[in-house]
């Protein structure tokens, strides 16, 4: 709740100006019951239609007015509503991109947007509609229930029996309301990530001919959508009828007992038409008070959902002492030492990598070898920081990456995921993603993407498109075949010139032909830069200078290519029979 004052601060002069906007409806609502009575009084006296038709007049005007100040006093403060959710819906998209990966190992993509949409969104209601109503009320009670109090005190207290209970069911069915609406919600929310499943893995879903399936379970999802809405229509159907029930009932009271007081002499009739207008005007903020309360609520718990994203801590920083000036560009040797990891905090028992040490000076090649699960993707994430060690320290140029500022570390970087991504925009903007463009021209730009290309062997596909490097991507890459998504996030990485250069398995989706291409175009791209290479095919790995073999997170054999064919441990089995599959395949 701190938090919002800090954002609806910046706005507090339209909050002052809406109210003051208020303040002023009120006091032209409020002057037309008493115009009213007025007018009546000059036709009980009989007083000339002119006067009278006068009075009808400035009533009209006054209301004219009156509507031209209230619009203004809603746009002044539900506007503010809307400036705050734009502005939190910023930061904590920003703060969002500033988590460390882990976070995102236990977050429902789902629940996320969720909070992102529907719960800031509470919180528009409650600064907007909700404010508006806390400041209106009071108002509204503190000019009518002065006037009528003076009108006649025994006949106020009589008319405003009825609305405790105005104010009390109509905060039971806003409760019903709200809760309803989450459920709305959250039904509207398994639907989105049924059609987003679906189509994300329509193949999976062709391929297993779950077509029937998916439908009957979206139909049944949306069948529960629909009663959901229907309930939520049926309670919000209520509010309307229990209101004029209520303003009702408390006209009735004051028809009784203060036509009465007019028969018996005690009041004009002129007082009692000014009374009846009062009342009314009382009853509609009554039930917005009743309705508010849930706002509240509701904004209150969002706040909470989203105060839980805002307190997780960007665990992976730029530390203290980091070095504010970058020292002079990185070279690139990197340096292992007795590094441990493991991805449930601080737990030993579950280490992924265990106790690795080994250095690469810059423009070495480093190989890692080893069966699936061994920990390979683990040991190359913790260079960039994607993790951070748990035990023991990585040195890059003798510096330990923790104390490196991150933007200069993660620049020096270049990374090809195992699993490509790709964003949903042209080729060319996918591969210049990294290339910081501050100062270079557009042409500068342009070569870099064409010679990354080439390097990355995939320019003369890309060059046989229709639109070339113009090419927009399916969502998630899909016009693409495997092999040209790994070859594209290949360029992607080289386009920026990184010092050093890692490659998770980048090209297992590629024939081993085009493979000995892509290596041979990479050679002249990594002259002087220092790479690790993780691969499957050893054939990629033969000329590395240092290859090590994992197993289990552990070092298990380390050397070159010669030398661990004659240690005739895990490599040099791996080597054989994979000589055997290729002389099978070329025979
Ligand atoms: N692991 C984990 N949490 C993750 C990623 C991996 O607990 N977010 C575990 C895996 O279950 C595995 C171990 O860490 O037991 C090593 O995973 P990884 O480094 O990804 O293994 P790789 O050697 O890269 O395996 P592959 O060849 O299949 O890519
Ligand atoms: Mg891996």
């Amino acid at each position: 709740m701190l938090r919002l004052w800090g954002y609806s601060r910046r706005y507090l002069s339209r909050y002052l100006l809406g109210g003051v906007c208020l303040v002023l409806t009120a006091s032209l609502a409020m002057s037309i019951p008493y115009f009213l009575k007025l007018a009546v009084e000059a036709i009980e006296s009989g007083r000339p239609f002119t006067d009278i038709a006068s009075f009808a007049a400035l009533i009209a005007g006054i209301a004219v007015v009156q509507a031209i100040v209230r619009t203004l006093s809603r746009a002044l403060i539900f506007n503010v509503g809307r400036d705050v959710e734009c502005d939190l819906r910023n930061d904590l998209f920003a703060h969002l991109e500033r988590l460390p990966v882990a976070y995102y190992q236990h977050q429902h993509t789902g629940d996320l947007m969720s909070r992102l949409i529907n719960d800031v969104t509470a919180i528009r209601m409650l600064l907007g509609v909700g404010f508006l109503n806390l400041l209106n009320t009071p108002i509204y009670y503190a000019y009518g229930l002065t006037i009528m109090l003076a009108l006649h005190a025994p006949l106020t207290i009589a008319a405003l029996l009825p609305f405790p209970i105005l104010l009390y069911v109509v905060k039971r069915v806003s409760r019903r309301m709200m809760e309803q609406t989450l459920r709305v919600q959250e039904e509207l929310s398994n639907l989105s990530s049924a059609v987003q499943e679906n189509v994300a893995g329509i193949h999976v879903v062709r391929a297993y001919q779950a077509e029937d399936v998916a439908v009957r379970r979206f139909a049944r999802s949306n069948d529960a959508l629909t009663d959901e809405s229907l309930s939520l229509a049926r309670v919000r159907g209520q509010l309307g009828p229990i209101m004029r029930t209520a303003s009702g009932l408390g006209t009735l009271v004051v028809l009784c007992f203060g036509g009465t007081e007019v028969v018996r002499g005690k009041m004009s009739v002129g007082d009692l038409v000014a009374f009846i207008g009062y009342l009314n005007l009382l009853a509609w903020p009554t039930m917005a008070m009743g309705w508010m309360l849930s706002v509240v609520q509701r904004g209150r718990a969002a706040m909470l959902r989203l105060e839980q994203i805002f307190s997780v801590e960007p665990a992976i920083t730029d530390a203290a002492d980091a070095d504010a000036t970058p020292a002079a560009r990185i070279e690139g040797a990197i340096e292992y030492q007795n590094v441990c990891f493991s991805y449930a905090n601080g737990d030993t028992r579950s280490l992924v990598i265990d106790d690795v040490s080994f250095r690469l000076e810059p423009g070495q090649k480093l190989a890692i070898v080893g069966r699936t699960g061994a920990g390979k993707t683990s040991l190359v994430n913790l260079l960039p920081r994607m993790f951070d060690v748990t035990a023991g320290q990585i040195l890059i140029d003798g510096r330990d990456v923790r104390s490196l500022p991150l933007r200069q570390l993660r620049s020096a970087i270049g990374f090809v995921p195992q699993d490509p991504f790709l964003f949903s925009t042209r080729i060319e903007d996918n591969v210049a993603f990294a290339i910081d463009d501050a100062g270079n021209g557009y042409a500068e730009r342009d070569r870099r993407v064409r010679e990354a290309a080439a390097a990355a062997g995939i320019a003369t596909e890309i060059e046989g498109f229709p639109r070339g490097y113009e090419t927009v991507i399916g969502e998630r890459g899909v016009t693409l075949s495997g092999g040209q998504k790994q070859r594209l996030t290949l360029a992607r990485a080289l386009a920026a010139s990184p010092r050093i250069l890692v490659l998770d398995d980048a090209l297992s989706s590629v024939d081993t032909r085009t493979e000995r291409g892509i290596l041979g175009a990479l050679r002249a791209e990594l002259q002087g830069k220092s790479s690790i290479f993780i691969a499957h095919r050893l054939s990629t790995v033969m000329d590395a200078d240092l290859i090590v073999v994992l197993d289990e997170g552990r070092i298990v054999e380390r050397g070159d290519h010669a030398s661990l064919l004659r240690r005739d441990g895990y490599y040099a089995q791996l080597f054989r029979e994979q000589q055997l599959e290729e002389s099978l395949e070329t025979s």
